[in-house]
């Protein structure tokens, strides 16, 4: 898919108190007063460029060999499949949900083979029964092949799907059930790799330095994204052209940077504590949700890097215009004042649909005729925009000057650099996530497995008070 190569735009007026009001908006001043911060935060990201956690940001530069091998995979999956199953959860799942439905055709799976040109495309992120029943109702394993994703190579529900996968491909199969098996993974740690090697899979890596929700880049998005006919040049050089835009250590020039203070400065002074990511455009609306993901786990940490406890972060969370005009929009305008909205903005859409004329006796809905739903919807953005500057909100537009494999490179770019910066504002590690692992041995304790770690996460877990009759209803 060709597209046009030009920047995403961020638009922060309506974030500024010159524009929405002195109560509630970011002053100018207090952007002036963190400058030096900022540049500090700018500093210690590139500086670290590469280094322990941060090897997310050579992706767009370092991987010419890989996305040749990538391609020629894809290639080969393309012709020998009717359905490519991504098996996956949170960062290896988010991104390449969020990429398909960007880029591709948006009811893609019901499209006919040959307008596909491609095997249909699923990602099971979740381990509800029903929806793994459901999706062996629709696909023939025979014709199947299943991309395993997973860094740490033992997420207990991705490697649950790869025991059901992997029996029935054997019994279904038989010999060279292997070859319906791709591995994303890392190249020493966990499970799978050893997996990998012993039943002798295709095999992608998870380079170092690259965790799950920073991995939309590296063969973890780029291999799903090839299967499906994305050029995923076109994203990688997308990514670095936002990444040249994040050299600078001036806030005023570097719109990753900027994003980062804003939103700290929002959750500090105007105690904003939710971001609203909201699309106006299907195409983007997993791309709310891989930010979502993106901004919670990075940032809602409960000890600074110097130790110092804390409750910090912002919640994120996703709505999408226009449909949420007429579900959220309402709490947005005269609820609690502690959101930001951001919203996504795709500047020409790549259908144009006109309104038919007709209806004449009602003039309100014969005044809709000879319109598009282009504009319709470019209007209802701007008439939201309009409703909450009104009412003394904050919101942002991120627009998208087209929806291609170039912006969306950059858009991908643009929320992980923010998010290190904001990571770094708020001192805390935007790369680890020790709140997640509770739960991973909680359940595993509630399964009764019988290591260590979890016999003693099942013995603090008796010390819960016992729960009560009366407050069962
Ligand atoms: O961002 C992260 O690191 C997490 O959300 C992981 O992606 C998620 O827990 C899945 O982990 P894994 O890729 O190791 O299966």
């Amino acid at each position: 898919m060709e597209g046009k190569k030009e920047p995403i735009v961020l638009d922060v007026n309506h974030m500024m108190s010159d524009i929405v009001g002195f109560q509630y908006g970011v002053d100018a001043g207090e952007v002036e007063m963190m400058k030096d911060a900022a540049r500090a935060a700018q500093a210690a990201v590139e500086n670290n460029r590469g280094k322990g956690w941060l090897g997310w940001m050579d992706l767009p530069f370092n991987q010419t060999a890989i996305v040749e091998k990538i391609e020629k995979v894809a290639a080969d999956v393309r012709a020998r499949f009717d359905a490519f199953i991504v098996l996956g959860i949170g960062g290896s799942a988010l991104g390449p949900i969020a990429v398909q439905q960007a880029l591709n055709h948006q009811r893609w799976n019901d499209l006919p083979a040959e307008k596909r040109g491609g095997p249909k495309f699923y990602v099971e992120d979740n381990i509800d029964p029903e929806r793994m029943a459901s999706l062996l109702d629709v696909i023939d394993v025979k014709r199947s092949c299943f991309n395993i994703i997973t860094k740490s190579g033992a997420t207990a529900e991705t490697m649950s799907q790869y025991l059901i996968i992997s029996d029935l491909l054997k019994k279904e199969v038989g010999e060279g059930w292997q070859k319906h098996i791709i591995a994303t993974t890392d190249s020493e740690r966990g499970n799978l790799i050893q997996l990998a090697r012993q039943e002798g899979f295709e095999l992608f890596f998870i380079p170092d330095g690259v965790g799950g929700r920073f991995s939309e880049l590296s063969p973890v998005g780029l291999l799903p994204a090839a299967v499906c006919g994305i050029d995923i040049r076109a994203m990688l050089e997308g990514a670095a052209a936002m990444d040249r835009r994040c050299k600078s250590g001036d806030v005023w020039k570097n719109p990753a940077l900027l994003e980062a203070v804003l939103q700290y400065i929002a959750m500090e002074d105007s105690h904003a504590n939710v971001q609203v990511v909201m699309p106006y455009a299907d195409s983007l609306k997993f791309m709310a949700d891989w930010f979502c993901q993106l901004w919670a786990e990075s940032l809602g940490k409960n000890v600074t890097r110097k130790g110092m406890a804390v409750n910090n972060g912002q919640t994120p969370t996703k709505a999408l215009g226009v449909t949420d005009q007429h579900s959220q929009l309402q709490l947005y305008t005269e609820g609690p004042y502690d959101k930001v909205i951001t919203f996504l903005k795709v500047g020409t859409f790549r259908s144009e649909v006109a309104i038919a004329h007709g209806c004449e006796a009602f003039p309100d809905v014969a005044f809709l005729g000879g319109k598009s739903l282009n504009q319709l919807i470019d209007a209802e953005l701007r008439g939201t925009e309009y409703a909450l500057y009104s009412a003394g909100r904050m919101s942002q537009t991120i627009t998208l000057p087209e929806v291609n494999a170039y912006t969306i490179g950059q858009l991908l770019c643009f929320f992980e650099m923010a998010t290190a910066y904001a990571g770094e504002l708020l001192d805390v590690d935007a790369f680890n996530q020790p709140g997640v692992e509770n739960s991973k041995l909680a359940s595993y304790a509630v399964l009764g497995n019988t290591s260590p770690k979890y016999l003693r996460k099942a013995a603090e877990m008796k010390d819960r008070p016992e729960l009560l009759k009366k407050y069962l209803l």
